[in-house]
């Protein structure tokens, strides 16, 4: 008997959202349902581009009056609370843009209503089904670089987008722009050194370049470290061009370095590399696959398929969400305070 398709339900149809909504319709075993976007250019695009999905102004709209299995949330990052909670109580699966949410106790409310309604949930952390960023974390459990004790995740790239609304530069919106891209980095470098248990410490740096809006950093590092002494370093630079993106892990037999380069982030015709250094041989990783936000998204619409058959887990749950937000906002804490904070039981 053929099994029929998961019905999702879009909320946001922006520059990502647009890109999920043709990830939806493109995958088999999936049905754009609806899509919500509160704009009347949104909802005409989004009738133009996928005529057979239901075009909704308000998302409690679309939950009372479409049947679906799986809500996924692509709104700016200040909405993902209320949506989340709403599609929950509706009955629904979730898929949740990162950052799931702006605060930690808004992402343990959303992770507890989830298992409270019996609902799976989804964390927009696509990285990690990246035929590239996947196969550094493959490397890594075979034991090929042994025990890995630093890993460095940095990227330099053009500015931001401003948005809808230019809600990516009003900081109550966007929370920080440390949520918006480095929190993918934080995600990643924590994956790779998910043997050494959770981290102890997190100390960070940032920098505005523009006087009207300090508290958003064009300049970000940080470092965090565990209890067997490996370290972590995400570093980003929004002042710079094109996007380019490195990932470097040590171990204790060997080392990996890889790279990222496009005109933009969703370029379709990237070049990336992967070299794997272990027993002093240099190997240089073949792929059949493209790496890419744009290709990994297509892979994470597959993975919720499979969520909600119940045929295999989130790549990254809400537990992960929660991690990356709240080392994300750890580090802004210690920005402000200049110092070392430890990480202690805010995110255990
Ligand atoms: N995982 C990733 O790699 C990745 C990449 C990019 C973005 N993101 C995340 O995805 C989210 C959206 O980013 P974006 O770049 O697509 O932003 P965007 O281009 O500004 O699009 C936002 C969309 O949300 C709609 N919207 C605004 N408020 C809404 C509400 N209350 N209910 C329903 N829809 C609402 C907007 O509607 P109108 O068009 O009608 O104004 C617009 O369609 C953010 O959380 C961002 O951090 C993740």
């Amino acid at each position: 008997m053929a099994t029929s398709p998961v019905r999702f339900g879009l909320v946001g149809f922006g520059a990502w959202g647009q890109h999920h909504a043709q990830s939806i319709a493109d995958d088999p075993g999936a049905e754009l349902v609806a899509i919500t976007a509160p704009s009347a250019a949104s909802r005409a695009e989004a009738a133009r581009l996928h005529p057979r999905a239901r075009i909704f102004a308000d998302h409690r709209a679309m939950l009372a009056g479409a049947t679906l299995d799986l809500v996924d949330v692509v709104t700016p990052s200040h909405t993902h609370l209320e949506i989340a909670r709403d599609a929950l109580h509706a009955g629904c699966h979730l898929l949740l843009e990162k950052p799931m949410a702006l605060r930690v106790e808004d992402c343990r409310e959303i992770i507890a209503l989830a298992a409270q309604r019996g609902r799976q949930l989804a964390v927009g952390h696509e990285l990690r089904l990246s035929a590239q960023w996947g196969e550094i974390k493959r490397v890594i459990d075979r034991g090929v670089i042994g025990e890995p004790q630093y890993v460095l995740v940095e990227l330099s790239r053009k500015p931001y987008r401003l948005g809808a609304s230019g809600w990516r530069y009003d900081q109550k919106r966007v929370g920080s722009w440390v949520l918006e891209e480095p929190i993918h980095f934080f995600d990643l470098a924590r994956w790779y050194l998910s043997g050494a248990g959770d981290p102890v410490e997190l100390y960070a740096y940032g920098k505005s370049r523009d006087p009207q809006r300090p508290e958003l950093y064009d300049h970000f590092s940080a470092m965090f470290r565990y209890g067997n002494g490996a370290y972590a370093v995400v570093s980003q630079t929004l002042a710079a061009f094109e996007h380019h993106q490195t990932v470097k892990v040590a171990g204790t037999k060997g080392a990996v370095w890889a790279g990222w380069s496009g005109a933009a982030d969703r370029t379709l015709q990237p070049t990336f590399f992967l070299k794997v250094f272990a027993d002093e041989k240099l190997e240089d990783v073949r792929f059949v696959q493209q790496s890419g936000e744009v290709f990994e998204l297509r892979a994470q619409i597959a993975r919720c398929v499979q969520m909600v058959r119940g045929e295999a887990r989130p790549a990254a749950d809400g537990r992960d969400g929660l991690w990356s937000a709240g080392l994300c906002l750890l580090a802004e804490e210690s920005i402000r305070q200049g110092r070392p904070l430890p990480v202690g039981e805010m995110l255990a």
